[in-house]
């Protein structure tokens, strides 16, 4: 849900008028007040692709078509899918075409037929297109996929956003939406923030594309300071550039400042951002504000010391004992961050998320401390956010905060948004 998040923290931040009409680890369909640019999925982490409705049935419609077989519930389909415009878009090239369908399904009854459902909308857009006198190529899977979907990278690989030829089916539980493509994330791009970068450091880094979700988290903008100050090769630092911010870096080790330095400049001329303006200062957190002063951000965004990198998945003492280790340096520096930060001001920060042996998670207590200070929690899912139909909003409204875990790692981030 972190991807969501994200989407409404940043919409909220322009004032981008949305409602969320349904939900699900697949896919989101949201409606807008307005026309809403799709170039702006490369300001975010966590959306992968966009599409454009083109049209919508009940999905009972789908589950007699697929599950009954029933001949007119696919005739209903076909001719919803004729009367769309889908394929007006790709009928305009000249060449013989060649398109996608991807499939992404919440219904659980549906899951296992979605191959059968992509090979369905693709012979229908082909016959669409033969009927236009358009020669098309569908791109067909292997069967030993295990999704029906095209990657991103296919999609950008073989131009399907220019040329609109990916069609989107989403199934969702009562509704079902088919869409055109219009934006897909390009990995390339954080893929070159993550690993071409002059400094790297594997243990302690963080992806860009989270650093990114942290960002659009804090309500930042262009023009508003933004401050890390556990910035470390300045991950976080970096996306917060690209988004205009002026941007402020801080480490206690004197080698992360050098290397955050490096490769800010590093983003500046590879990005041509000739106005960008940031500094990185050594120091310790417990000495923020004698450094960069009392209320001078507008948002500070960071990840301090998780622990130590865990081999094997620890008892529940173990992983207590951690967080207490590690319990002085966040309590000492979210009292500094309130000092720093100007009224109104975010502050977004990662705790550790320790799974257990006994598969207990094991947190950090943080919660009372910035009550004391003076932080109000942010909630970033309200019910107004939400259409009627939406369903299933209690494990989101209210949410006080937001995991994200690998499988594959023992220590995950609990990440917290508070308000001065
Ligand atoms: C988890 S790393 C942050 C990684 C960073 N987000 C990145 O992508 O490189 C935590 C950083 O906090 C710094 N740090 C630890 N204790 C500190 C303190 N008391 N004051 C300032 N920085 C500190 C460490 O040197 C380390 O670089």
């Amino acid at each position: 849900m972190l991807s969501l998040a994200e989407l409404t923290a940043y919409f909220k931040a322009r004032e981008i008028g949305f409602e969320i009409q349904f939900f699900s680890g697949e896919f989101f369909a949201l409606s807008f007040d307005k026309d809403f640019d799709a170039s702006s999925i490369a300001d975010l982490g966590g959306t992968i692709k966009i599409g454009e409705v083109k049209a919508k049935f009940p999905t009972e419609t789908v589950k007699e078509a697929f599950l009954k077989k029933n001949k007119q519930a696919q005739k209903q389909i076909i001719e919803s899918l004729a009367s769309s415009g889908l394929v007006d878009g790709m009928a305009k090239s000249s060449e013989k075409i060649l398109f996608g369908v991807s499939v992404y399904c919440t219904e659980n009854t549906l899951r296992a037929l979605s191959g059968g459902i992509q090979r369905f909308v693709g012979s229908t857009v082909k016959d669409e297109l033969a009927d236009l006198g358009k020669k098309s190529k569908f791109m067909g899977f292997s069967n030993d996929r295990k999704l029906a979907q095209l990657s991103h990278v296919e999609v950008l690989k073989k131009n399907l956003v220019e040329n609109k030829a990916e069609v989107l089916f989403c199934i969702g539980r009562t509704e079902t939406w088919v869409a055109t493509t219009i934006a897909v994330h390009n990995p390339f791009e954080f893929q070159k923030r993550d690993i071409y970068k002059p400094n790297q450091r594997k243990i302690f880094g963080m992806p860009p594309r989270l650093a990114r979700i942290m960002v659009n988290l804090s309500s930042c903008m262009p023009g508003k300071v933004l401050l890390d100050p556990f910035c470390g090769v300045g991950t976080i630092l970096q996306e917060a550039l690209l988004e205009r911010a002026m941007v402020v870096g801080m480490d206690v080790n004197p080698w992360c400042v050098k290397a955050a330095s490096e490769n800010l400049e590093w983003l500046v001329r590879e990005y041509g951002l000739e106005d960008a303006d940031f500094r990185v200062l050594q120091g310790d957190v417990n000495k923020l504000v004698e450094k960069i002063g009392q209320e001078t951000m507008d948002c500070i965004v960071c990840e301090p010391d998780l622990g130590p990198a865990l081999r094997q998945v620890p008892t529940g003492p173990y992983a207590e004992k951690i967080v207490l280790k590690l319990e002085p340096l966040y309590s000492g520096f979210v009292e500094q961050a309130y000092r720093a930060l100007k009224p109104g001001g975010r502050l977004v920060l990662v705790t550790p998320y320790i799974k257990t042996r006994a598969g207990q998670a094991v947190t950090m207590p943080i919660s009372e401390k910035l009550g004391n200070l003076g932080f109000k929690r942010v909630y970033v899912f309200s019910k107004d956010m939400f259409a009627q139909s939406a369903g299933g909003l209690d494990r989101l409204v209210g949410a006080s905060s937001l995991v994200e875990m690998d499988e594959r790692h023992m220590i995950g981030r609990e990440i917290h948004i508070v308000e001065k």
